[in-house]
């Protein structure tokens, strides 16, 4: 059974609501799971799973920054780091999306490996998150 990370990114609580409907799927399938709502360097042998929103103009949330801030900061390759990503975006901004987009450069620059593509959720057509996601997640919570 793997050990997940979940490293959230939230203003008003819908990513975090997000990752607590992912943690508990993830929960009946065995796995365990550990919060990080403070960005803190999360631990390389954990699959990392990112629940992030955007604000501002494309920018990340202020708790996950630091987690933004440790990836640029990185000297080692993270090929050995497996990884998720729910960026959830508004289309009515003009850089919809835009925050998780520079995590998943980021993540890809250090060689961090994907478990499936970014899922991203546009509050604009998505008023729930968590059935989407949890479709999201059923496509690929085989290969933990
Ligand atoms: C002040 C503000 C700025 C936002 N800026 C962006 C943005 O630049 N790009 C985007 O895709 N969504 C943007 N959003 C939309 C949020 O990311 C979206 O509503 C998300 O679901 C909020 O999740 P949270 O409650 O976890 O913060 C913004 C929302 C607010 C309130």
């Amino acid at each position: 059974m793997a050990q997940i990370e979940i490293i959230v990114g939230t203003v008003t609580g819908t990513a975090h609501r997000v990752a607590q409907c992912l943690a508990t799927r993830l929960a009946q399938l065995g796995h365990s799971c550990l919060f990080n709502l403070s960005g803190a360097a999360p631990n390389a042998e954990s699959v990392w799973l990112i629940c992030s929103s955007n604000t501002g103009c494309g920018d990340l949330p202020a708790n996950i920054q630091p987690f933004y801030a440790y990836l640029l900061n990185q000297s080692a390759y993270l090929g050995g780091v497996r990884y998720a990503q729910v960026n959830l975006g508004d289309s009515c901004y003009p850089a919809f999306g835009a925050a998780g987009a520079s995590l998943e450069t980021a993540l890809q620059d250090l060689g961090a490996k994907p478990l499936c593509a970014m899922l991203t959720l546009d509050a604009v057509y998505t008023h729930t998150p968590e059935p989407a996601a949890l479709n999201w997640l059923a496509t690929w919570e085989t290969q933990l």
